[in-house]
């Protein structure tokens, strides 16, 4: 049973916490079997290198007590094994703690977010940049952690108070002690912050942005790409054929920072309504609009109908293990992103969602052939991360 594997924390390597154990025991198994989907998590085990924020981050992002009712954690929708993308690949949007809900997105992965900048507006090149979610609505990773606990689509609790009664609980409550000070419980908001802080400083590890893939090996000198992804990377650079690079960065940063393939600015792909969006069904208190709800994105967050349509560009660190794909998941595979992209201006594909600023100019008639396609589906496997353990896993 998976409840059994949780949390042994008796395996934690780090002496200072065991104090904490020693007071608290080994994490009791707040874990019901509430959670029918529930599935299989990896032991949390600490890294030796963590600091005690990093360490108490870790233990929270694994928290399974902290959704109401019981049962999901950060990690329900960002799974480690999935570069902390949703392991729920078959559904477009993500499930929340109570029965039946779901969110009105796709969700995205946690890996590589900590580079995303707060939101603001770059005058010279006249576009929005950064911002966390697909619509750029919170400025910090801390802020960020501070939505799902609240959201009734998601952990679903009613209120900090709650939050801050769970927190308390805790078996390792005293690691908060530890980080905070004597009085990082002591009252509801200082709590909410402190958790989201620390969950933070867990997402800005290198165990979360590990930088492991071939392409990163490739970069560095230490491995070789096939002819069909050196065909694929060229056709991504192109810009007179994929012409990818243009938003979404190949390539390392003056100061060295390795490619996030994302400049963090907006646009408006054309992406279609996902007609399979199960938040379409969910009752009026929690969608107003039913069928005919429209995700604005950028728009709504900028109050501004010139962005209406517009989403954050992704990271396409670990795309190939993270379909869905777009906002709304409305692809399953790569190869169907693509060919949207190609052809979307000159062949049979359902309209935009929202008619207006659709970017014309850098895709929808891009002339690439299936091969090419098919090159570029190949190079963009290059950039899952762990990619020596999955070689060594092939021999
Ligand atoms: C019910 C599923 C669900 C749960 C639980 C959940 N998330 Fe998310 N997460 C999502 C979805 C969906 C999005 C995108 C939502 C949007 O853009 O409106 C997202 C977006 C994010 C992002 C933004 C990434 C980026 O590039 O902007 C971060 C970071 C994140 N989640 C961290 C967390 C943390 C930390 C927790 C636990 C406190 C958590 N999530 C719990 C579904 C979930
Ligand atoms: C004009 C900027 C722009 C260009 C050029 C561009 N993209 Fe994107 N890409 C985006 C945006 C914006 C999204 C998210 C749109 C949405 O969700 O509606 C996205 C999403 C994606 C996704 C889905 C990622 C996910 O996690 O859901 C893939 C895959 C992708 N792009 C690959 C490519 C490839 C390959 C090319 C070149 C053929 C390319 N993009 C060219 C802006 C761009």
């Amino acid at each position: 049973m998976v409840g059994q594997k949780r949390f042994h924390l008796c395996e934690l390597s780090v002496i200072a916490l065991l104090a904490v154990f020693l007071l608290g025991g080994c994490a009791k198994n707040l874990h019901d079997d509430h959670d029918e989907d529930d599935h299989e998590l990896p032991v949390v085990s600490i890294d030796s290198s963590f600091n005690a924020k990093e360490r108490l981050g870790k233990l929270l992002f694994f928290e399974k007590s902290l959704s109401t009712p019981p049962g999901q954690d950060c990690s329900a929708c960002h799974d480690p094994e999935i570069a902390f993308a949703d392991p729920l690949t078959g559904l477009p949007v993500s499930k929340g703690a109570r029965p039946g809900l779901f969110g009105n997105r796709n969700d995205m992965t946690v890996s590589y977010a900590a580079f995303v900048p707060p939101l603001h507006f770059n005058k010279g090149e006249d576009v929005w940049v950064g911002g966390l979610f697909w619509d750029g609505r919170v400025n910090s990773l801390a802020e960020q952690a501070q939505g799902p606990p609240l959201n009734p689509l998601e952990m679903a609790n009613p209120d900090t108070l709650t939050i801050v009664e769970k927190l308390r609980q805790l078996s390792y409550a005293s690691l908060f002690i530890e980080v905070y000070g004597s009085e990082a419980l002591s009252t509801p908001d200082l709590a909410f912050d402190n958790m989201a802080d620390a969950i933070a400083a867990y997402e800005m590890t290198p165990e979360v942005n590990p930088f492991s893939s071939k392409y990163d090996h490739w970069l560095r000198g230490e491995a070789e790409l096939s002819e069909q992804e050196l065909r694929g990377l060229k056709l991504f650079d192109d810009e007179e054929k994929g012409n990818c690079a243009a938003c979404h960065p190949s390539r390392p940063e003056e100061d060295g920072t390795p490619p996030l393939f994302t400049d963090f600015t907006y646009d408006n792909l054309g992406t279609p309504r996902n007609p399979e969006n199960p938040f379409y069904s969910l009752p009026p208190e929690l969608n107003p609009d039913g069928f005919s709800f429209i995700d604005l994105g950028l728009g709504k967050t900028v109050n501004d109908p010139a962005q209406n349509g517009k989403f954050r560009v992704p990271t396409l660190r670990n795309v190939a293990i993270t379909a869905p794909y777009l906002h709304n998941g409305v692809y399953k595979t790569l190869f169907n992103v693509l060919a949207f992209y190609n052809t979307r201006d000159v062949s049979c594909w359902p309209d935009p969602e929202v008619a207006e600023n659709v970017n014309r100019e850098e895709l929808g008639n891009l002339k690439l052939t299936n091969q090419e396609l098919e090159d570029l589906v190949v190079f963009l496997e290059t950039l899952t991360d762990g990619w020596e353990e999955l070689d060594s896993d092939d021999d």
